[in-house]
Formats: C-alpha cells, structure tokens, sequence
C-alpha cells in the first residue's frame, strides 16, 4: 500500500518507445501500491536544444524519488553537435554516481522457449553484480599533447578497498540466497596487478565469511569463453565496471538478445533512489520505427518491483514476460506497442 515516488526519464531513441510499454505493465500490475509518476525530458534531444544535460536543481529533484525508470539515452552518431561521452558521462554515470549506484544488477536467464544463438546452451540463470561507481568509468584521466604524434591518453582505472568490498559483499549475499550459492570473480589479475590484487584480497577475505558460497576465479578472457561453451556454469558473477558492461552483452546475447536483458543499478544501503533500465541503449538504427523490443525494459520494471518490497508484483511480471515468450512465433513480428499490450493483458 502507499505511493510510490517514481522518476522517469525516457530518453532518447528506442529509450522514447519503450519506456511507454514499461510504464503501462507497472500501471497493470497489481503491487498495492500506487506509482506517481514524475517525467524528466532528459537526453540528446534536451541537450541540442538547451545545452544543459543535467542541471543540478533536476538532480536534486530526481534524488527525492523513491526509484528511477531510464530508456536510454544517446544521439545520432556522429553528430558534430554533440561530443562522445557528453550524455554517457553527465546524464547516466552522473545518476549512477551520485546516487550511489554501485550494485549494476544484470540478471540472464535463457527462459524457455527463447532462442539462443548457442547450439546447446543449456540451463542459462546467472547474475551478474557489476560494480557501478569506480573502475575506468571515473573519468581519472586525461590527454596531452592532443592530435600530435606525441599524443598520450590515459584512463585510469579506480579502485577503492571500500568501493570493491561492498560490492563484493553484496554479491556474496545475493549467491548466498540463491539455490546453487556460487560465486566467480572474473578480473584480470595476471596483468592489472594493482586493481586486481585488491579485488582477489578483499574476495577471499569475504569469502572466508561465507563458507556455504563456493568461489571460483576466471581471467576476463577466459570468462568469455566458459560463457560461450558453458554458460550454465555461472550462477552470480562479480566483477568491475567496464568487464561488467562487456559481459553483460555477451550475456544478452546468449539469452535470447539484448531486447530481453534488464538491469538495475541499485543502492543497496538506501540513501538515494535506485535506477532500473534495459542493458541496450537508444538504437539509433532502429529508433522510431516502433520495432524496438520493450521485454528488456518491461522486464526492469520487475526488478524494480522487487527492489521496494512487491515480490509477489516483481514474479506477476516476470511470469506475464515468460508466458509472452512462449508465445512468440519465429518469423512474426509485433509492434513494440503491441508486446508492451499483450504483456500488459496478461495481467
Ligand atoms: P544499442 O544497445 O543501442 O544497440 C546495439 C544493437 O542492438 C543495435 O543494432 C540495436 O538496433 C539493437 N537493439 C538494442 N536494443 C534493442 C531492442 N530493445 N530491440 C531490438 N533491438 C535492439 O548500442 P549502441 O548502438 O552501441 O549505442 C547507441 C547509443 O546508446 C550510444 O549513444 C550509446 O552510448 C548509448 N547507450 C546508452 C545506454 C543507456 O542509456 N543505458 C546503454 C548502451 C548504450
Ligand atoms: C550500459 C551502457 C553504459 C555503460 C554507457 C552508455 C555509459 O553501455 O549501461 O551498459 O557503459 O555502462
Ligand atoms: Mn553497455
């Protein structure tokens, strides 16, 4: 029972289609609770128009929400008028960083009737806890010498005992309360010896905590090969956040395609609204066209359910998603309207 404070911001591209579909499943599911909405016209579109990506009185807006639903943001291509990383860096790694999001949760399960690309995949159900604040997203980095011969760029990647241990805390628990309680560390150890040794310490030592959570470790590149011939090994992985992102691609496509994988960037201690999103971005190729698939960001909507105490909602829309695939026939299409409908009846 209650209202529930939610802040949306559509974004830009497939982000504009399918957060509509997202929003009439919260609007159909019956949580107890009522959702008011608050809408931000944030992105691309916003910034050509306003030169402003995200002002500081918006954020402290959107701060005083209970939860955040995003589409995606990101413009054209190329387009001269709008520098790489100008919506990446100041629209979303800004929410995701002063709102302390650093559990990234990206779930991949290959529900049944969903293809996948893999000849015998098996049974794929596996989590994975990206760390959300630190790593090469911090923006520690910078040029010299730009556009000569002698130019040097640097990223450099940060890691923090307090930033990898809490992440690594809560990716025990979370594979403490699953049915397999297994959890991989994949880094690269063998070559990014100073971040590594920091996650490979404060794991093991976390580990030592929890003896029913057996632990195993995969170099980065080695992780993606058990992904592609064993994907059924995992069960809760925990990682940075630039490994974080490529896995969970990977991830996506194995389990039947990116328009199915969602995600939740979460704040575990509570002290700001967490954020729920498809793992895809705005899809300028396809954008406008309504042929966006919108179970990626229905499928959010779960999490974020889960995430405020409705579990019972959270299953009632993974359930009304699952019986949707199942339904699918290969070489039909829907509208992105029309799965965001049917999905929506089914409950
Ligand atoms: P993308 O995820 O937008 O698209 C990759 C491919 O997947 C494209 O071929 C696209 O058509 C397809 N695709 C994505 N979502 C789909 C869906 N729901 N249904 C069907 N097909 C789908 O990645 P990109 O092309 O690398 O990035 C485009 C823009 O989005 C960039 O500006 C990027 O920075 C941004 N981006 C934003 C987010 C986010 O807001 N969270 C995430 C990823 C990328
Ligand atoms: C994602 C995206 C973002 C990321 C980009 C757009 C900043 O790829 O959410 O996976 O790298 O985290
Ligand atoms: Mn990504």
């Amino acid at each position: 029972t209650g209202t529930v404070q939610l802040a949306v911001i559509p974004g830009d591209g497939i982000g504009q289609e399918v957060t509509p579909e997202a929003l009439k499943v919260l609007e159909a599911v019956d949580s107890g609770v009522k959702f008011e909405q608050t809408h931000y016209d944030l992105g691309a579109e916003n910034y050509l128009r306003t030169k402003e990506v995200l002002p500081p009185t918006v954020l402290a807006e959107i701060r005083q929400h209970d939860a955040i639903l995003l589409g995606a943001v990101g413009g054209k291509p190329n387009d001269p008028d709008l520098p790489p990383g100008i919506l990446e860096r100041g629209l979303l790694l800004k929410l995701r960083f002063e709102l302390d999001h650093y559990v990234n949760l990206r779930p991949s399960r290959l529900f049944p009737g969903t293809a996948s690309p893999l000849a015998d995949p098996g049974d794929v159900d596996f989590v994975v806890v990206r760390e959300g604040t630190e790593g090469p997203y911090t923006g520690n980095g910078g040029a010299l010498r730009v556009g000569t011969p002698h130019e040097v760029a640097t990223e450099v990647s940060v890691n923090t005992a307090f930033g990898v241990e809490r992440v690594v805390r809560d990716a025990f628990a979370r594979a403490e309360r699953r049915p397999r309680k297994h959890l991989t560390l994949v880094h690269k150890t063998n070559v990014l010896v100073n971040a590594g040794s920091v996650w490979w310490r404060l794991f093991e030592a976390v580990a030592a905590e929890h003896p029913d959570v057996t632990t195993d470790y995969m170099h980065i590149d080695a992780a993606m090969i058990h992904m592609t011939v064993n994907p059924s090994r995992f069960d809760v992985i925990v990682t940075d956040n630039l490994f974080g992102d490529i896995i969970t691609d990977l991830a996506a496509a194995i389990t039947g395609g990116i328009g199915l994988a969602a995600s939740g960037n979460v704040n575990p201690d509570r002290t700001a609204p967490s954020m729920f999103e498809p793992v895809h971005g705005s899809a300028p190729d396809i954008a406008g066209q309504q042929v966006a698939d919108p179970t990626a960001a229905i499928l959010s909507t779960s999490l974020l359910l889960d995430h405020l105490g409705h579990a019972d909602a959270a299953a009632a829309v993974e359930a009304a998603v699952l019986a949707d695939l199942s339904d699918r026939r290969p070489g039909t299409t829907r509208r992105t309207s029309e799965i965001g409908d049917a999905i929506a009846a089914r409950l």
